[in-house]
């Protein structure tokens, strides 16, 4: 493991201590010690007085972003198939290109290369769906590890509706597989979780459901799925479920949906009340993914209610059905997504503010990895800084303004630096 280190990160600092709240620091010192921030200075500390200072000079510095929902096997496929909903788009891009990761010299290759991507860009923690290969799940897992990111990363599980190339014989062979993969990867990683996935309820036998809660059971496993992300999609939930009164109770029924075990739901877009309360009363986790809901026309999820009710909200690319694995892009595409719905679907739903989206992008999702997301004393030291000096502007902007045009005009190259868990990334 590489060493925590311990210094002074002086700069711009900006982050959320709560939702909806965002602190700018102007000329400020974010204190690293071991790894652990101890939190933001004006002047520094007596009793910090001894560590290094690392000075950004002009840049702003922010916490690291969390991608609390992706697909790393479709990176190969981003930004095909996008004029289709997500059933095609399913069963024509995507199934048959994870087929594709049987073949561990193709994993390897295009694991590679994704991994790669994700160390440049602004995430340094990210909640992965793998395939249902172990092979490949497992070489995704070692790169991930040797990348510095902090991550979870979840072999698939599908024993239905996957066609002959990307489905497993039965309920008890993707128990088994996925038993061998939690064996084989037992004590081989630190910053690399496994994480149960079953894919989506059609996907999903309910003898499948009943053996993965066992081996949550077993193993204490948080878990990742996706929940009503499209009208059709939910319809065939109905079909496949008769005896659940919605999808959210589709899992609910299985015990697979939150409550002593933590559960990421990506989209929940046409969750009704009921379910919305069942999600509170379960601690369940939102992945929110804008970009993804657009490209599929999957619909406008209800962000203002979750947060009105309490409902953790966190954000994910989806990469592929996000064409792009940036959570800057996301926060933008957050704010833009709520103001259409609350034009055309909800006029008493305010549109999300960016205080509101990069608390998302920040602690929202963070917090599904503990104390993450933030520059509190006691947060995981996990810093970006951020050099806007290409970002071309005439006159001088206030710090607010520039971290606000840094998530719609700033990407990969304007990243000057990473840390995590106060390890320089790059
Ligand atoms: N539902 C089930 N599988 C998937 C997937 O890979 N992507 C998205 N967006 N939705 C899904
Ligand atoms: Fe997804």
């Amino acid at each position: 493991m590489k060493k925590r280190e311990s210094f002074l990160l002086k700069g711009h600092i900006c982050y959320s201590n709560e939702q909806g709240k965002l602190l700018v620091k102007p000329d400020s010192y974010a204190v690293c010690r071991e790894g652990i921030c101890q939190g933001v200075f004006k002047e520094i500390p007596e009793a910090f007085a001894d560590l290094p200072i690392r000075d950004t000079g002009d840049c702003l510095v922010i916490p690291g972003l969390t991608d609390l929902h992706t697909h790393a096997p479709q990176y190969p496929f981003r930004g095909l198939g996008m004029d289709l909903e997500l059933l095609d788009w399913l069963n024509i891009h995507t199934f048959p290109e994870e087929a594709r990761y049987k073949d561990a010299e193709y994993a390897q290759r295009a694991y590679a290369m994704y991994v790669e991507d994700l160390k440049q860009s602004a995430v340094t923690r990210a909640v992965i769906f793998a395939t249902l290969h172990v092979e490949a799940t497992e070489i995704l897992m070692d790169l991930l590890e040797s990348s510095g990111l902090e991550t979870y990363v979840g072999k698939v599980n599908m024993d239905r509706n996957g066609g002959t190339e990307l489905q497993e014989e039965s309920a008890q062979t993707s128990a088994r597989e996925t038993r061998r993969w939690l064996k084989e990867i037992e004590g081989s990683y630190i910053h690399t979780r496994p994480i149960l996935t079953p894919r989506f309820i059609p996907s999903c036998s309910d003898s499948l459901m009943k053996e993965l809660k066992k081996i949550q059971e077993e193993y204490h496993l948080p878990l990742q799925s996706h929940l009503s992300e499209n009208p059709q999609e939910v319809a065939w939930v109905k079909e496949l479920c008769p005896n659940a009164a919605s999808y959210s109770d589709a899992y609910f029924q299985a015990g697979l949906f939150g409550g002593s075990e933590p559960a990421i739901m990506a989209h929940c877009i046409w969750v009704d009340d009921e379910e919305i309360a069942l999600m509170k009363q379960q601690g369940i986790y939102v992945a929110h993914c804008p970009q993804s809901n657009a490209n599929l026309a999957s619909g406008i999820a209800p962000i203002r209610k979750f947060l009105e009710k309490g409902v953790r909200v966190g954000l994910g690319s989806d990469m592929a059905a996000g064409s792009t694995p940036s959570i800057l892009r996301a926060m933008a595409d957050a704010v833009q997504c709520s103001k259409l719905r609350w034009r055309y679907v909800d006029p008493v739903a305010k549109p999300l503010t960016f205080a509101e989206v990069f608390y998302m992008g920040t602690l929202g999702g963070g917090s599904f990895f503990g104390k993450v997301g933030s520059f509190l004393p006691g947060y995981a030291f996990d810093a970006l800084i951020l050099d806007d000096s290409s970002l071309r502007q005439p006159r001088r902007l206030e710090l607010l303004e520039r971290l606000e045009r840094f998530i719609y005009l700033g990407d990969d190259r304007n990243i000057a630096g990473k840390y995590i868990n106060g390890v320089p990334v790059f």
